[in-house]
């Protein structure tokens, strides 16, 4: 049936009409937060290319870990900046390391909050690349080992969820077998799977303090025009054990949230990654944009496209909005 009978427009004279037909609504339960976590006490260091976000000592994070979940968050994801860094980031599996601290430290607080940990290297190794170096390149399989051991020492201080980051082939497999083999099934795996070697991380790497010292990431991060290959590294992580997948980041890459969410009808996530926050934010503080509708709609967006997760740095204030 078609105009004049069909009329779209009636449904959208007055915001409770529009309420009621809308298809897409965003909750606080869809948003994880992102944390950076530092050494020392009462420690709030800002990333200036973030505004809002700081890197914050164990002490500071678990008052924001409070206030996230307070706000209707069930989730926060922990990155670790190490106080030594060296060539395989051995900090990265150390038991008194700064994030198993912090997530000791958040589950004895905030227990109800579910705590996800990053597992990668390039925030503990000093020349910033995601694994141990050979010959010039990431040397895929000898780093497979650290990370299935970073995992199991995060797994052991209590994390819900692991989610590693560094794009290795074969990770969640290893990952999967260490956990399994030390009573450890229970820990579900969240695989960031699609990711890219994009320009939108520069940000994050300011607040991670993981600029790679030579090169880039482009020899382990999915080149960003291929559509397929992403869908080909989801099914493999599936096959490998991983219970969530995610594509990463989200707003150049809707089509895959939606091609994957189509294609394997599990839980996906979405990272609304550090350059995706700050273009928004800079616009705002310039008065360029309104901040506040620019974000509601990038979020509800990468729901709509498939999401039923979104790791971003608005969480928490979008969550108050929302509540
Ligand atoms: C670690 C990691 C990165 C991000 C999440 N985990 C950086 C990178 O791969 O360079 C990016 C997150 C963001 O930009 O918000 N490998």
């Amino acid at each position: 049936m078609a105009f004049p009978i069909t009329r779209l427009r009636r449904l959208r004279r007055t915001a409770t009409l529009r309420r009621m037909v809308r298809e897409t609504r965003l909750a606080p339960d869809d948003f994880i937060q992102p944390l950076f976590v530092c050494p020392g006490r009462d420690v709030r260091k800002p990333i200036e290319s973030m505004p809002g976000v700081a890197q914050l000592s164990v002490d500071l994070a678990v008052r924001e870990a409070r206030a996230t979940f307070d706000a209707g968050v069930p989730a926060v994801i922990l990155f670790g900046i190490p106080a030594h860094k060296d060539s395989t980031g051995s900090e990265a599996w150390s038991d008194s390391g700064v994030v198993q601290t912090a997530i000791r430290e958040i589950k004895a607080h905030v227990p109800d909050l579910t705590v996800i940990t990053d597992v990668c290297l390039c925030e503990y190794t000093d020349h910033g690349h995601c694994g141990v170096i050979k010959d010039g390149d990431v040397d895929n399989d000898a780093t497979l080992e650290l990370l299935a051991r970073e995992a199991l020492s995060h797994a052991r201080a209590g994390v819900d969820i692991v989610a590693p980051s560094d794009m290795m082939d074969g990770r969640v497999g290893a990952i999967r077998k260490a956990l399994d083999q030390n009573n450890l099934v229970h820990v579900p795996i969240m695989a960031y799977s699609a990711k890219f070697a994009s320009a939108f991380y520069g940000p994050f790497r300011e607040a991670a303090e993981s600029t790679p010292k030579f090169g880039d990431r482009r020899s382990y991060q999915m080149d960003p025009p291929n559509g397929d290959e992403a869908l080909r590294e989801v099914a493999l992580d599936l096959e490998e054990g991983a219970d969530i997948v995610m594509v990463k980041p989200a707003l150049a890459y809707l089509d895959l949230i939606y091609r994957v969410k189509s294609e394997f009808g599990c839980p996906v996530a979405a990272y609304n990654v550090s350059g995706e926050y700050a273009m928004i934010r800079a616009a705002g503080l310039n008065g360029w944009l309104d901040e506040e509708r620019a974000t509601i709609e990038v979020l509800t967006a990468i729901k709509r496209a498939g999401a039923d997760l979104i790791l971003t740095y608005f969480a928490k204030d979008v969550a108050r909005k929302l509540k």
